[in-house]
Protein backbone atom coordinates (compact mmCIF):
# COMPACT_ATOMS: atom_id res chain seq x y z
CA UNK A 1 0.00 0.00 0.00
CA UNK A 2 2.65 2.68 -1.17
CA UNK A 3 2.07 5.74 -2.90
CA UNK A 4 0.98 4.01 -6.12
CA UNK A 5 -1.49 1.66 -4.56
CA UNK A 6 -3.46 4.94 -3.49
CA UNK A 7 -3.01 6.90 -6.09
CA UNK A 8 -4.04 4.31 -8.58
CA UNK A 9 -7.45 4.35 -6.12
CA UNK A 10 -7.60 7.55 -6.98
CA UNK A 11 -7.11 7.48 -10.87
CA UNK A 12 -10.00 4.32 -11.15
CA UNK A 13 -12.63 6.22 -8.67
CA UNK A 14 -12.53 3.13 -6.14
CA UNK A 15 -12.54 5.72 -3.08
CA UNK A 16 -15.80 3.67 -1.71
CA UNK A 17 -14.66 5.89 1.81
CA UNK A 18 -15.03 9.27 0.25
CA UNK A 19 -18.47 10.50 1.63
CA UNK A 20 -18.63 13.92 -0.40
CA UNK A 21 -19.07 16.07 2.40
CA UNK A 22 -17.53 17.20 6.09
CA UNK A 23 -17.49 14.02 7.94
CA UNK A 24 -20.48 14.94 10.61
CA UNK A 25 -19.17 14.00 13.88
CA UNK A 26 -15.93 15.96 12.92
CA UNK A 27 -18.24 19.18 11.82
CA UNK A 28 -20.05 19.05 15.21
CA UNK A 29 -16.68 19.29 17.11
CA UNK A 30 -15.04 22.10 14.61
CA UNK A 31 -17.95 23.49 15.37
CA UNK A 32 -17.35 23.93 18.93
CA UNK A 33 -13.96 25.31 18.23
CA UNK A 34 -13.41 28.84 19.28
CA UNK A 35 -9.39 29.45 18.73
CA UNK A 36 -9.45 30.06 14.70
CA UNK A 37 -5.63 30.27 15.25
CA UNK A 38 -4.96 26.51 15.81
CA UNK A 39 -2.34 24.90 14.12
CA UNK A 40 -4.53 21.54 12.67
CA UNK A 41 -3.56 18.91 10.68
CA UNK A 42 -5.39 16.29 8.47
CA UNK A 43 -3.82 13.16 7.80
CA UNK A 44 -4.57 11.09 5.13
CA UNK A 45 -6.62 13.75 4.09
CA UNK A 46 -7.89 12.13 0.98
CA UNK A 47 -10.42 14.84 -0.67
CA UNK A 48 -10.45 16.44 2.53
CA UNK A 49 -13.65 18.13 2.76
CA UNK A 50 -12.94 19.16 6.52
CA UNK A 51 -9.97 21.03 5.29
CA UNK A 52 -12.60 23.19 2.92
CA UNK A 53 -14.72 23.48 5.55
CA UNK A 54 -12.45 24.54 8.13
CA UNK A 55 -10.98 27.37 6.10
CA UNK A 56 -14.29 28.49 5.44
CA UNK A 57 -15.14 28.45 8.90
CA UNK A 58 -11.79 31.51 9.61
CA UNK A 59 -9.16 28.63 10.06
CA UNK A 60 -6.01 29.85 8.77
CA UNK A 61 -3.38 27.23 10.05
CA UNK A 62 -4.81 24.23 8.26
CA UNK A 63 -2.50 21.65 6.76
CA UNK A 64 -3.46 18.40 4.85
CA UNK A 65 -1.22 15.60 4.00
CA UNK A 66 -1.62 12.71 1.53
CA UNK A 67 0.87 10.54 0.33
CA UNK A 68 -1.11 10.61 -3.21
CA UNK A 69 -0.92 13.83 -5.46
CA UNK A 70 -4.56 13.68 -7.30
CA UNK A 71 -6.86 14.28 -3.92
CA UNK A 72 -4.35 17.37 -2.86
CA UNK A 73 -4.78 18.52 -6.44
CA UNK A 74 -8.66 17.76 -5.97
CA UNK A 75 -8.93 19.84 -2.95
CA UNK A 76 -6.65 22.99 -4.62
CA UNK A 77 -9.14 22.45 -7.66
CA UNK A 78 -12.07 23.47 -5.30
CA UNK A 79 -10.49 25.70 -3.37
CA UNK A 80 -7.63 27.70 -5.25
CA UNK A 81 -6.92 30.16 -2.27
CA UNK A 82 -5.73 26.73 -0.29
CA UNK A 83 -1.94 27.94 0.56
CA UNK A 84 0.04 25.60 -1.78
CA UNK A 85 2.49 25.59 1.57
CA UNK A 86 -0.07 23.82 3.85
CA UNK A 87 -0.53 21.03 0.94
CA UNK A 88 1.92 18.30 2.15
CA UNK A 89 2.60 15.68 -0.33
CA UNK A 90 4.12 13.60 2.36
CA UNK A 91 4.25 9.99 3.64
CA UNK A 92 2.54 11.00 7.12
CA UNK A 93 5.82 9.20 8.65
CA UNK A 94 8.10 11.86 7.55
CA UNK A 95 6.06 14.59 8.66
CA UNK A 96 8.30 17.06 10.35
CA UNK A 97 6.23 19.96 11.47
CA UNK A 98 4.10 20.34 14.88
CA UNK A 99 0.39 20.65 15.34
CA UNK A 100 -2.52 22.03 17.75
CA UNK A 101 -5.37 19.83 16.78
CA UNK A 102 -4.38 16.46 13.98
CA UNK A 103 -7.84 14.83 13.13
CA UNK A 104 -8.30 11.29 12.00
CA UNK A 105 -10.73 10.12 9.43
CA UNK A 106 -10.37 6.54 7.79
CA UNK A 107 -6.70 7.19 7.90
CA UNK A 108 -5.66 4.96 10.88
CA UNK A 109 -7.52 1.95 9.60
CA UNK A 110 -6.77 2.57 5.89
CA UNK A 111 -2.57 1.90 7.30
CA UNK A 112 -1.51 -1.73 7.69
CA UNK A 113 -2.17 -2.75 10.82
CA UNK A 114 1.64 -3.76 11.93
CA UNK A 115 1.98 0.22 11.16
CA UNK A 116 -0.49 1.19 14.13
CA UNK A 117 1.86 1.47 17.19
CA UNK A 118 4.63 3.66 14.78
CA UNK A 119 1.13 6.26 14.06
CA UNK A 120 0.60 6.30 18.09
CA UNK A 121 4.67 7.08 18.59
CA UNK A 122 4.32 9.42 15.18
CA UNK A 123 1.30 11.35 16.23
CA UNK A 124 2.63 11.60 19.91
CA UNK A 125 5.84 13.32 18.12
CA UNK A 126 3.98 15.78 15.98
CA UNK A 127 1.37 17.03 18.39
CA UNK A 128 2.52 20.30 20.69
CA UNK A 129 2.34 19.62 24.32
CA UNK A 130 -1.28 20.59 24.70
CA UNK A 131 -1.93 18.81 21.57
CA UNK A 132 -5.01 16.79 20.76
CA UNK A 133 -5.90 14.19 18.23
CA UNK A 134 -9.62 13.77 17.58
CA UNK A 135 -11.52 11.76 14.82
CA UNK A 136 -13.30 8.73 14.29
CA UNK A 137 -12.03 4.81 14.23
CA UNK A 138 -14.45 2.01 12.70
CA UNK A 139 -15.94 -0.11 15.16
CA UNK A 140 -16.19 -3.86 13.16
CA UNK A 141 -13.90 -6.54 14.02
CA UNK A 142 -10.13 -5.99 12.43
CA UNK A 143 -9.67 -8.51 9.41
CA UNK A 144 -6.65 -9.85 7.58
CA UNK A 145 -8.16 -7.92 4.06
CA UNK A 146 -8.09 -4.77 3.53
CA UNK A 147 -8.46 -1.59 3.48
CA UNK A 148 -10.24 -0.40 5.71
CA UNK A 149 -8.90 -2.29 8.32
CA UNK A 150 -10.89 -2.72 11.49
CA UNK A 151 -10.74 -2.26 15.49
CA UNK A 152 -12.73 -2.20 18.54
CA UNK A 153 -12.72 0.39 21.63
CA UNK A 154 -10.62 -1.93 23.59
CA UNK A 155 -7.72 -2.54 20.95
CA UNK A 156 -7.53 1.27 20.49
CA UNK A 157 -7.22 1.86 23.86
CA UNK A 158 -4.43 -0.39 24.30
CA UNK A 159 -2.64 1.49 21.80
CA UNK A 160 -3.04 4.91 22.72
CA UNK A 161 -3.54 4.38 26.60
CA UNK A 162 0.39 5.30 27.54
CA UNK A 163 1.06 8.41 25.26
CA UNK A 164 -2.55 10.26 25.60
CA UNK A 165 -5.06 11.19 28.05
CA UNK A 166 -8.22 9.57 26.97
CA UNK A 167 -11.15 12.15 27.03
CA UNK A 168 -13.33 10.51 25.18
CA UNK A 169 -13.82 6.98 23.18
CA UNK A 170 -17.28 6.44 22.10
CA UNK A 171 -19.89 5.65 19.91
CA UNK A 172 -20.44 8.00 17.23
CA UNK A 173 -24.52 9.56 17.65
CA UNK A 174 -24.13 11.42 14.61
CA UNK A 175 -22.23 9.57 11.89
CA UNK A 176 -22.86 10.00 8.19
CA UNK A 177 -26.11 7.24 7.56
CA UNK A 178 -23.55 5.18 5.80
CA UNK A 179 -21.64 4.79 8.94
CA UNK A 180 -24.04 4.40 11.96
CA UNK A 181 -23.06 2.00 14.23
CA UNK A 182 -19.80 1.68 12.91
CA UNK A 183 -18.05 4.50 13.91
CA UNK A 184 -16.38 5.50 17.53
CA UNK A 185 -15.57 8.93 18.07
CA UNK A 186 -12.31 9.81 19.92
CA UNK A 187 -10.93 12.90 21.88
CA UNK A 188 -7.06 11.93 23.10
CA UNK A 189 -4.71 14.83 24.32
CA UNK A 190 -1.10 14.05 24.42
CA UNK A 191 0.58 12.88 27.49
CA UNK A 192 3.61 14.81 27.64
CA UNK A 193 4.74 11.98 29.77
CA UNK A 194 4.08 9.39 27.26
CA UNK A 195 6.52 6.44 26.43
C1 LIG B 1 -9.19 5.45 3.11
S1 LIG B 1 -8.48 6.93 2.50
C2 LIG B 1 -9.23 8.16 3.54
C3 LIG B 1 -9.19 9.54 2.99
C4 LIG B 1 -9.91 10.60 3.86
N1 LIG B 1 -9.38 10.61 5.21
C5 LIG B 1 -11.38 10.36 3.86
O1 LIG B 1 -11.92 9.97 4.90
O2 LIG B 1 -12.01 10.55 2.81
C6 LIG B 1 -6.82 6.83 3.14
C7 LIG B 1 -5.96 8.00 2.67
O3 LIG B 1 -4.68 7.92 3.28
C8 LIG B 1 -3.67 8.18 2.32
N2 LIG B 1 -2.46 7.50 2.80
C9 LIG B 1 -2.25 6.17 2.90
N3 LIG B 1 -1.04 5.93 3.44
C10 LIG B 1 -0.48 7.15 3.70
C11 LIG B 1 0.74 7.57 4.30
N4 LIG B 1 1.65 6.69 4.73
N5 LIG B 1 0.96 8.88 4.43
C12 LIG B 1 0.05 9.80 4.00
N6 LIG B 1 -1.12 9.46 3.43
C13 LIG B 1 -1.38 8.15 3.30
C14 LIG B 1 -4.24 7.64 1.02
O4 LIG B 1 -3.66 8.20 -0.13
C15 LIG B 1 -5.71 8.02 1.17
O5 LIG B 1 -5.97 9.31 0.67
Amino acid sequence: MNEKYWENRYLNHHTGWDMNQVSPPLKVYIDHIENKNLKILIPGAGNAYEAEYLLNMGFKKVYVADIAKTPLNNLKHRVPSFPDEQLLHINFFDIQLEFDLIFEQTFFCALPPELRSEYVKKMHQILEPNGRLVGVFFDFPLTEEGPPFGGSKEEYLSYFKNYFKIKTLERCYNSHPKRQGKELFFNFKKNVNGL
